[in-house]
């Protein structure tokens, strides 16, 4: 099966809205990363997610909608959550929150957990997609599991080729890495860091927000260890290369790439995902990291690159 490759114009999401209605998968652009969507409805798309990305059953996926009352009759929606939505939807958040029963979602979608992940993304190609489709669309990143999570339409062909119907090309993505995931059931906790700083959702709540500790039994957002994995291995906060690696830089430093010469991490958190591609694409034995500072969205970058550093299963 060859991709089809769909531009962003009115008759393109037409047409990958229909491939969405007969339960085939479309890739499509959202401000964070590329996310593999199907019919959250339908249990054979949902199937066909897990099948194409190679993804562990067990792992839930988030729900896209275009609007806060679309998430609303999906789960139960406390005030926290109403601030939250206020403050930061269209954009990188998913919130993680009571199912509502009859949602019609597949149960495969939530894992069977008594939650479920939503999220409104601001990229007007997804926003678009999901206006033309008019339902919930579930959609992990479109990579196979476990691998480096793209954000061109052209890293969707090289990881998924042969696997999915359709890709929408919506060119780059602009932040680079995936929605920050915070659960609502209970406590605000942070169950994945992510594009939108755990700072900023703090300074919302007036409160502080729980960090997910790894013992808890509710093992979810991208938490095996090895995730990310390029084909090279990864050794972090290097100060320089050793023998058969290349160096991604961070700041004022010689590098084959560097993710920010200026030290940005917005521009880090951009070029992650497109620089780790790059590099492992070079064929080093190795990736040697600059260090990259702990606050912020270097949060969500270095858990990117831990994962990718963890010894792999
Ligand atoms: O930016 C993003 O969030 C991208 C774009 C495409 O939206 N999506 C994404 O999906 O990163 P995925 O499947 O790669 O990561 C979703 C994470 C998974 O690690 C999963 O365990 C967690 O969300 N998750 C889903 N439902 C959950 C739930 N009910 N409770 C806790 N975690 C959940
Ligand atoms: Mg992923």
């Amino acid at each position: 099966m060859q991709i089809n490759q769909i531009s962003a114009n009115a008759d393109g999401f037409k047409s990958a809205s229909e491939v969405l209605r007969k339960g085939e998968l479309v890739a499509f652009p959202t401000e964070t990363v590329y996310g593999l969507g199907g019919d959250a409805r339908n249990d054979l798309a949902v199937a066909r997610i897990f099948a194409a990305k190679g993804r562990p059953r067990f792992n839930p996926l988030i729900v896209h909608v275009n609007s806060i009352s679309a998430v609303q009759k999906l789960v139960e929606w406390p005030e926290q959550a109403d601030i939250l939505a206020q403050a930061f939807w269209p954009g990188p958040l998913t919130l993680v929150l009571p199912l509502k029963p009859g949602s019609g979602l597949s149960p495969l979608v939530t894992a069977d957990l008594p939650t479920l992940a939503v999220r409104v993304p601001a990229h007007p190609v997804a926003q678009s997609l999901l206006a033309a489709f008019d339902g919930p669309v579930a959609a992990p990143s479109a990579n196979p599991s476990g691998r480096i999570s793209p954000t061109t339409a052209a890293h969707v062909m090289a990881g998924l080729s042969g696997r999915i119907s359709a890709v929408l090309d919506g060119g780059p993505c602009e932040v680079g890495v995936e929605s920050t995931i915070l659960g609502l059931a209970d406590a605000p906790t942070l169950l994945r860091p992510g594009g939108l700083p755990v700072e900023a959702l703090e300074a919302a709540l007036h409160g502080p927000v729980a960090r997910h500790s790894s013992d808890d039994p509710l093992t979810a957002p991208g938490q095996m260890a090895s995730h990310y994995a390029p084909d090279a291995r990864v050794r972090l906060n290097a100060a320089e290369t050793r023998k058969d690696e290349v160096l991604l830089g961070f700041g004022p430093v010689e590098a084959d790439l560097n993710l920010s010469p200026a030290g940005d991490l917005t521009e880090a958190a951009a070029n992650l995902f497109h620089h780790l591609h790059a590099l492992d694409a070079m064929d080093a034995a190795g990736i040697a990291v600059s260090p990259i500072p702990e606050h912020g969205l270097g949060r969500a970058i270095n858990d990117r690159l831990r994962r990718a550093a963890a010894p792999r299963p």
